[in-house]
């Protein structure tokens, strides 16, 4: 089969960007340990409810007006789906997933999480303003996907 010579230089052009482009990419994701974006720490999301912390997740004070927040992810909510905290508390949230990939935002805050079924995440977040917090699944997981979320309150 005759291929005209412009048709062989872009179709060269194209490969050569592809393996540009999957190279980058590679590296990014194992060899800096980019993918997946979480804590590197491993679940089976089959015994998450059995698993420490997650066997008993909620809210647990660990130091002066610091805490730890377990919360277990499940289409479609938040276990538990209701704290209180006082004002000016340290919170580190402990996250997974039972089933799909959830998100983990709450609003007005850089607190924002990829859950990934088999991963544990976390990120800690310093509440200095009172109000209602609305934590919400900011990744779409289904037909309840819209309903999914949780309340804060500082106070
Ligand atoms: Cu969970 Cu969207």
């Amino acid at each position: 089969m005759h291929m005209h010579k412009l048709e062989r230089v872009w179709l060269i052009i194209g490969v050569l960007t592809l393996i540009a482009f999957l190279s980058t990419v590679g590296y990014q994701a194992f060899a800096s340990g980019h993918a997946p974006p979480s804590d590197l720490t491993k679940i089976d999301p089959e015994k998450v409810h059995d698993t420490p912390p997650f066997d008993e997740p909620g809210l647990k004070q660990i130091g002066d007006n610091e805490y730890e927040l377990v919360m277990v992810l499940q289409s479609f909510g938040f276990t538990p789906n209701k704290v209180e905290i006082p004002q000016g508390a340290t919170v580190k949230f402990i996250v997974t997933s039972v089933d799909v990939v959830h998100g983990f935002e709450i609003a007005g805050t850089r607190v924002n999480m990829m859950v990934t079924p088999g991963h544990v995440n976390s990120m800690t977040y310093k509440f200095n303003e009172k109000g209602e917090y609305l934590i919400l699944c900011n990744e779409y997981c289904g037909t309840g996907h819209h309903v999914m979320s949780a309340q804060l309150e500082v106070k």
